[in-house]
């Protein structure tokens, strides 16, 4: 008698994990044809020119396994573009790692790093994949507050959940989803924190390029004692407008790469060769990322201008491409039932600010993208004005 082919049950390695907010509300946004304020990605095109570059990559056969940190000249031109933004050398022989989007970057630095035990530090609310990326390396999530409000690092708070199991701690500026930035004296209060400790960094730096109003991205690279103890992950997705890539890169110190890369050696090995040939000859140009906070600001400015008409309150916006609001002049409904009835009611898809939070703390806020043609944001504003 042939047995039926059965699928044996196992436990999850993360049994809290479910659908995520941005699948839910990208799905209820096409049902409703809302405008897709919600997840962050741009719907617009990027440069030609890197379109032509990966073409002619191709063309030219850079089609098969590059070396296992990534293809050198992207490498070098890492290297130089740190070093001509922030003032660090990087060797990019042994100190720069090119990985699959900053995603991965976080998760190998991560397994790299922390041993089943090991307590992390992370500040909400964060990106989503921090916390189930802690769990998969068995470590233990240690969870801090940016003070509700302004979303400022609260260093006091930040030093009390220091203890000598602490293995790292992850910061994110500009920071995805308040849209805050730490500040040069923020950076130097970290490192004074960290001094004494053997606590690793690992900073998320994705939205380097986008900061507002003349002011200059912080990164942990510019600080000699942070950058020594320091993963620095980029991404060139958030970038050149291509987060469909998944290419990033990632600068730590020889003795930290080389842990980082053992990682990277069995997980994805390398990433994809002609986009990373293309992004080194993209990148001899330092003009696509060096007017890209001006690009931005511009969208901004159009969507915050338009947000003055309605009765939504923006909150600062001083880097990344979102743009949090406080809805409490408008609804009392708590924020995900605010988010499902701005898509299904005005048209108009968020994302609710508690999601960034694991216990999910309600502040009647919501974050808004505005990596959109000019067109899209003036839909978005013309149907929020009607709330
Ligand atoms: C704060 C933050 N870190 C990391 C990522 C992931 O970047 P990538 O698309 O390069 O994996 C994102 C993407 O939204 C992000 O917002």
């Amino acid at each position: 008698m042939p047995t039926t082919p059965r699928t044996p049950a196992f436990p999850s390695r993360l049994p809290e994990v479910g659908t995520t907010i941005f699948t839910v509300m990208s799905a209820l946004a096409q049902q409703h044809s809302a405008v897709n304020l919600g997840q962050g990605f741009p719907d617009f095109a990027c440069d030609p020119a890197l379109l032509d570059a990966v073409d002619a990559a191709m063309r030219a056969g850079h089609n098969q396994y590059p070396p296992m940190a990534g293809v050198p000249a992207l490498r070098e031109a890492v290297a130089t573009k740190i070093e001509a933004q922030y003032g660090r050398r990087y060797d990019p022989g042994d100190e720069i790692t090119v990985t699959a989007g900053a995603t991965q970057a976080i998760l190998t630095a991560i397994l790299a790093c922390v041993h089943p035990g090991d307590e992390v530090i992370v500040l909400e609310p964060c990106y989503d994949s921090y916390c189930p990326n802690i769990e998969l390396a068995g470590g233990r999530i240690v969870r801090v507050p940016l003070t509700p409000g302004s979303f400022r690092p609260d260093f006091d708070a930040i030093s009390k959940a220091l203890s000598k199991r602490t293995r790292a701690i992850i910061v994110n500026s500009p920071h995805n989803p308040s849209a805050t930035i730490w500040s040069p004296e923020d950076m130097g209060h970290l490192a004074a924190l960290l001094r004494p400790t053997d606590v690793l960094l690992i900073s998320d730096e994705v939205y380097e390029h986008m900061v507002y109003d003349g002011r200059r991205h912080a990164s942990a690279s510019a600080h000699p004692e942070l950058a020594a103890r320091a993963f620095v992950v980029s991404s060139f997705g958030k970038t050149f407008h291509v987060t469909g890539w998944k290419v990033g890169a990632v600068a730590a110190p020889a003795a930290m790469s080389a842990e980082f890369r053992k990682v990277h050696q069995f997980n994805v090995f390398t990433v994809n060769t002609p986009m990373q040939v293309a992004l080194a000859r993209y990148l001899a140009n330092p003009a696509p990322y060096l007017e890209l906070s001006a690009f931005y600001q511009a969208k901004r400015d159009l969507f915050r201008a338009g947000l003055a008409a309605t009765r939504l309150h923006a909150l600062p916006s001083e880097g990344t491409y979102f743009q949090c609001v406080d809805y409490s002049a408008v609804s009392d409904l708590g924020e995900a039932d605010f988010c499902r009835w701005l898509t299904t009611d005005v048209g108009v898809a968020a994302i609710p600010l508690s999601v960034f939070y694991a216990a999910g703390f309600d502040q009647r806020i919501v974050r808004l993208c505005f990596a959109k043609r000019d067109e899209t944001l003036r839909l978005a504003l013309d149907r929020l004005a009607k709330v």
